[in-house]
């Protein structure tokens, strides 16, 4: 499993790509809209004119329409403040950087009014895992707002679960299930709360005095460590993987010695990690539920319609996991597993309508 190639988005414009399954990402850059807008004008009044310089970081931009709706709120948000504004799109190495660069250009074209034109934009690609070694320009006046759930606060899997080291601990679960030990989730606690805090760091000496970032990922809505919906999304994920093994598709080594590089916390664990870093004060952090199914917009407990609703929460994850999944399982076994998965998911949905919860957090630095 290795950051740099393995742990982006499904590549291209067709059916199972990225670009086309990013609509609960979407949702979710929609609920933080007041939350950006308040962080982006916390700071239009710290930069100096004439003209100020903004510099915005976008930590896991993707490729696709979500980076270019985030810019638009941040554009929308500066309104009527005389400022230059330096785009930083950020992503690893295997990310598809022309696709987002080739919207940007038509993004220009269709947002140059005369208002705008009071605003000078620069949009720079950015390149490399946001983990040390790497670093956004210094000295400038950065607000950076990674979206979304597991965008680049995704966490390595812990060390002691590595696929090398041939200890199979978590057996038969590719996240944290009801037969994980207690020894498993610490590690994933422990895991959690390093690269949360390496972040802070990183992004510490990145921003100035009094930057913001919004950050906004996955977590869990209740302190019991085995039952978020996230335990439920990859125990359903876990069976399907199984029967493969069944059909000989997979060989079982191969799922025992999966996990997750993922960790959904609670806001409770949030906090305690921003605490600790005493790098970053608090403005908010909230949590809010979005249904598994990106195209059911709807807030009653029922599901409408729980195959299409299966195979919409399929390929959405199967758009995050593909490159991860395809380096492990091999790539020949994905459309039977995907498919296994979304009857998996409809099966689920059908006793029981299931919600991400996706906590946003916007800090200060101090
Ligand atoms: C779920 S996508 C979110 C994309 C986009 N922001 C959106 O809202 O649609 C998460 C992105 O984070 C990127 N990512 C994951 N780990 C990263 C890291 N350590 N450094 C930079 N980007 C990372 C992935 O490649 C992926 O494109």
């Amino acid at each position: 499993m290795k950051m740099d190639t393995d742990f982006h988005m499904a590549k291209g414009e067709g059916e199972t790509g990225y670009i086309n399954n990013s609509r609960f990402q979407r949702k979710a850059l929609f609920e933080t809209k007041r939350v950006l807008q308040k962080a982006v004008t916390g700071l239009c009044s710290v930069v100096q004119p004439p003209p100020g310089n903004l510099v915005v970081a976008d930590l896991g931009c993707s490729s696709g329409e979500n980076t270019l709706i985030f810019v638009s709120e941040v554009i929308n948000a500066i309104r009527g403040y005389p400022l230059e504004v330096q785009f930083f799109l950020n992503d690893l190495p295997g990310n598809d950087f022309n696709y987002i660069f080739r919207s940007l250009e038509n993004f220009k074209k269709s947002r140059s009014t005369k208002e705008e034109h009071r605003h000078r934009f620069t949009f720079l690609g950015c390149q490399g895992p946001t983990t040390p070694g790497f670093s956004l320009p210094k000295a400038f006046i950065c607000f950076t707002h990674p979206i979304v759930s597991t965008g680049t606060l995704r966490y390595l899997p812990p060390h002691g679960l590595d696929v090398n080291s041939k200890t199979y601990l978590n057996k038969g679960n590719i996240y944290i299930a009801k037969t994980t030990p207690l020894s498993v989730v610490k590690l994933y606690q422990d895991q959690f709360q390093m690269d949360l805090l390496l972040f802070l760091r990183l992004r510490y000496e990145e921003l100035v005095l009094g930057g913001n970032m919004v950050l906004t990922f996955l977590g869990r809505k209740n302190e019991d460590v085995y039952g978020g919906d996230l335990n439920h999304l990859s125990g359903l994920l876990a069976q399907s993987i199984l029967c493969l093994v069944h059909k000989g598709l997979v060989q079982e080594e191969k799922l025992d010695a999966f996990n997750l590089p993922f960790y959904g916390p609670s806001v409770d664990e949030v906090k305690a990690v921003v605490r600790e870093s005493e790098l970053f004060d608090i403005n908010s952090v909230k949590l809010f539920e979005s249904n598994w199914d990106p195209y059911d917009d709807s807030e009653g407990h029922s599901i409408q319609h729980s195959i299409q609703s299966g195979e919409n929460v399929a390929k959405s994850i199967r758009a995050v996991v593909e490159p991860l999944f395809a380096s492990h399982f091999g790539g020949s076994v994905l459309d039977e597993l995907f498919k296994e998965y979304a009857r998996n998911i409809t099966r689920h949905l059908e006793s029981e309508k299931t919600m991400y919860s996706v906590i946003v957090l916007s800090l200060q630095r101090r």
